[in-house]
């Protein structure tokens, strides 16, 4: 696999959920931040398909709102201004246990209110019920970083989850540097 770096970390994320993304799929954004990957989810899972995004800052749903209306992607996606952890109430009925692919992005949005980041608890948390979600052949893509308070905390929180999910039966790969622990990494869970 390529090298990430933190410039091409989150192409890298997308570029991963497109592998495993078929049209009329439902996806989630689990941290919407400025919305991109909501618009990337959205147009691969085209016009059939439904994307769930999640974000607790009003800042970031109102971006992504307006990212995904000047894209003309609006009809597609379900903006929650609530915890990721709450994935499983927040799906409607039909789309339960559907999901071809769930993105985190962690950490906070840069440019924004720094205080309002993911947590370790809550990550794990939202990362059990994004798992619990996923389709056969679908996965969880989660960018992973050190660098801010909290953040070395929460990747060993992440690593965590994978080593349960590898003996949960899932498959589990580690996209990132393995000489330089201070570069954001990306966990792949897949449902085989
Ligand atoms: C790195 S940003 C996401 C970037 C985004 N994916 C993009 O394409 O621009 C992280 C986001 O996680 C959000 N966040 C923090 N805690 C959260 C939680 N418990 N549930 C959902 N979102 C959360 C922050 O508000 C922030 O917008």
């Amino acid at each position: 696999m390529a090298p990430v770096n933190p410039i091409r970390v989150t192409e890298r994320a997308q570029a991963l959920a497109g592998e495993v993304l078929k049209p009329g799929d439902i996806a989630i954004d689990a941290t919407a931040g400025k919305g991109r990957d909501t618009a990337f989810l959205a147009m691969a899972v085209g016009p059939k398909g439904h994307v769930h995004t999640f974000d607790v800052q009003a800042e970031a749903i109102t971006a992504t709102q307006n990212l995904i209306d000047a894209a003309g992607l609006n009809s597609l996606v379900t903006l929650h201004h609530r915890s990721h952890v709450e994935i499983s109430e927040a799906l409607p009925a039909n789309h339960q246990h559907q999901v071809g692919a769930v993105l985190f992005n962690l950490g906070y949005l840069p440019g924004s209110d720094q205080k309002i980041v993911t947590q370790p608890a809550s990550t794990l948390h939202a990362l059990q019920a994004a798992r619990d979600q996923i389709r056969p052949g679908g996965r969880i893509i989660c960018v992973t970083y050190t660098g801010h308070p909290g953040g070395t905390d929460e990747s060993n929180i992440v690593l965590q989850f994978a080593v349960a999910s590898e003996k949960a039966g899932y498959t589990i790969s580690k996209v990132g540097y393995f000489t330089d622990s201070a570069k954001p990494w990306i966990l792949v869970v897949t449902r085989t």
